[in-house]
């Protein structure tokens, strides 16, 4: 069970000129030295992989210094843990199953958080304006001094997904408790994703509808459609993949499609002495031997944005190999390269299969009633992730080319998708959208000449350099293979990112599973980072 803060937003208006952040790279062009592919390579590292020196409040400088010296203070993070282990402490969990707000009792706990919310943040119940949106979802209005210019939203959740009943006992300290360590608060929600401060929604566990997509349409009905600034959700933690000491932040840009295929194969019932040779489970099986044995083509699109994240990896990564570096380098122009570093990539990247193809995983099957009874119907669920440059339509194409020879071997009728497209008399396959869920892959936000991306890179930069003796910080664009709710707000800015601002050893036991911890420190950090964007903001025209 996860504790997730509903949606809450926080909209800022924002005035004043963008201050252009300039393009450091000075790191990278001290490698030029003694390496002579090097040069290339920052060429390719500038076009693919833009950084930006720290960005710094300017008109605010002396509010950024002294906020960001508060949370340096012990009062403030026992101020942070105070808050954090009260959030924690109501159960707000989230279930798959989770009939209306306000019908299903299960809700109620998200009146409490409210409450909770209320006594903990009293300035802000003050100050902005506070709108509930169906009943518990929460919008934060914090206005700006200039109406004209477009708001930030900055989403989050209230609702954590539920402790498994027995593996309450595997806890170091129970889920809800709390518990501050010294080092560590326990529970629930610590992780994902009861630290946000500001904005939340209530069901992001589950599918998102009741939260973020009644938020959608009070935002969309509110501002009007592409009417924020920037949009930022949860995302990846920041860590030190490559070694060196250089920190590479991974906001996510874009985000995986969606697509849950239902199988469904209808045969003339009977007696199972007198059986055909085929029931219909029997073709079920073959038609999910021949999906799993036509897995989907990996590809490293040069206009993708895993292109991009390989080629910061190479530019930036103090240990990543040469081999590696020069084949992404020559993959720029070479189509063999390309290949080759895709094949490199899928042999010893970690994710990459799934990064770089659309997935398929047969997650569910059902059929038959009775050992004597030859079965009517058999199906199965296969859920499917679609790559960045694929689409749903490409998708169903494609399982249905796959499916159709087992239909005309089985003299099968075949519906693919509301379309019969193999003709048959001994019965019937159909194929379709499970339960209406189909999600193309997300419109990928810009990260060349995009004030909206440097605003944030150049802040996560500033933030990091404050609290992190690395070596390096680098912003690395990358895509999520899961999703977030974000994909209720793709009309609402051209300009989504899903990015966390915590060091990836925040975390005790990570998310989802038991003794979800997190460290308070981090949380601060996170903080720091959320104050130095919304005051880089005012002085930006995004
Ligand atoms: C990427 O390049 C391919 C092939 O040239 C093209 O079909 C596709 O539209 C491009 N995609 C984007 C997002 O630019
Ligand atoms: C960074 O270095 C300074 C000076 O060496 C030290 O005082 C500080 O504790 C270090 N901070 C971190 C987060 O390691
Ligand atoms: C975005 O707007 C289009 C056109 O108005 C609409 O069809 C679509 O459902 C909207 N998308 C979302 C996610 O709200």
């Amino acid at each position: 069970m996860v504790y997730a803060l509903e949606p809450l937003l926080l909209l800022c208006y924002l005035f004043s000129p963008w201050v252009a952040a300039a393009n450091a790279a000075e790191a990278a062009q001290s490698a030029l030295q003694n390496d002579p592919g090097a040069s290339d390579r920052f060429a390719a590292a500038t076009e693919y992989c833009p950084q930006f020196s720290a960005l710094h409040p300017r008109k605010h400088r002396e509010l950024d210094i002294t906020l960001q010296q508060l949370f340096t203070t012990n009062d403030f993070l026992l101020q942070v843990v105070e808050a954090l282990s009260a959030a924690v402490h109501v159960p707000t969990e989230s279930y798959d199953d989770f009939g209306p707000v306000g019908r299903d009792p299960r809700w109620q706990p998200f009146f409490k958080l409210h409450d909770e919310l209320e006594r903990l943040f009293p300035l802000v119940y003050e100050k902005l304006r506070v709108t509930k949106v169906n009943t518990h979802a929460l919008v934060f209005h914090w206005q700006g001094a200039d109406e004209s210019l477009k708001p930030v939203l900055l989403m989050a959740h209230m609702d954590v997904v539920p402790v498994e009943p027995s593996t309450v006992s595997s806890w170091v300290h129970p889920p809800y408790s709390g518990h501050y360590d010294g080092t560590y608060v326990w529970g629930r929600g610590t992780c994902d994703d009861k630290s946000v401060v500001l904005a939340f929604g209530i069901d992001e566990e589950s599918a998102g509808v009741q939260g973020a997509g009644h938020i959608a349409k009070h935002l969309e009905h509110t501002y009007g459609q592409d009417s924020f600034a920037l949009i930022v959700d949860e995302g990846e933690p920041f860590d030190i993949p490559y070694g060196g000491n250089v920190i590479f932040a991974n906001p996510y840009v874009t985000e995986k499609g969606y697509f849950d295929l239902r199988i469904e194969v209808s045969a003339p019932g009977g007696h199972s002495s007198v059986p055909p040779r085929h029931t219909a489970i029997g073709v079920l099986a073959s038609i999910l031997t021949e999906i799993e044995a036509h897995p989907y083509e990996p590809h490293l699109p040069r206009n993708g944005t895993l292109f991009q994240e390989v080629q910061c990896a190479a530019a930036h990564g103090p240990d990543v190999s040469a081999e590696f570096k020069n084949l992404a380098r020559a993959a720029i122009t070479s189509d063999a390269a390309l290949e080759a570093l895709t094949q490199l990539l899928l042999a010893h990247v970690p994710l990459s299969s799934a990064k770089l193809a659309t997935t398929q995983a047969v997650d569910l099957i059902a059929g038959g009633a009775k050992a004597n009874a030859l079965p009517e119907t058999a199906w199965a669920v296969v859920n499917h992730r679609i790559a960045e440059q694929s689409s749903v339509a490409a998708l169903q194409e494609r399982i249905a080319a796959t499916v159709g020879p087992v239909a005309s071997r089985h003299g099968l009728a075949l519906d693919a998708f509301g379309r019969t497209v193999v003709s048959g008399s001994s019965g019937r396959i159909s194929l379709s959208d499970a339960w209406g869920t189909a999600l193309e892959p997300a419109p990928v936000t810009p990260t060349r000449d995009n004030p909206a991306y440097a605003l944030l890179a150049g802040t996560i930069v500033a933030a990091l350099g404050e609290y992190h003796n690395a070596s390096g910080v680098i912003v690395q664009p990358t895509y999520a293979l899961g999703n977030t709710d974000t994909q209720f707000y793709w009309n609402m800015s051209r300009n989504i990112f899903r990015y966390a601002h915590m060091p990836a050893d925040a975390y005790y036991n990570g998310l989802h599973t038991v003794n979800e911890a997190i460290k308070p420190t981090a949380l601060v950090g996170k903080i720091g980072f959320l104050v130095k964007l919304i005051l880089n903001l005012d002085e930006a025209s995004v």
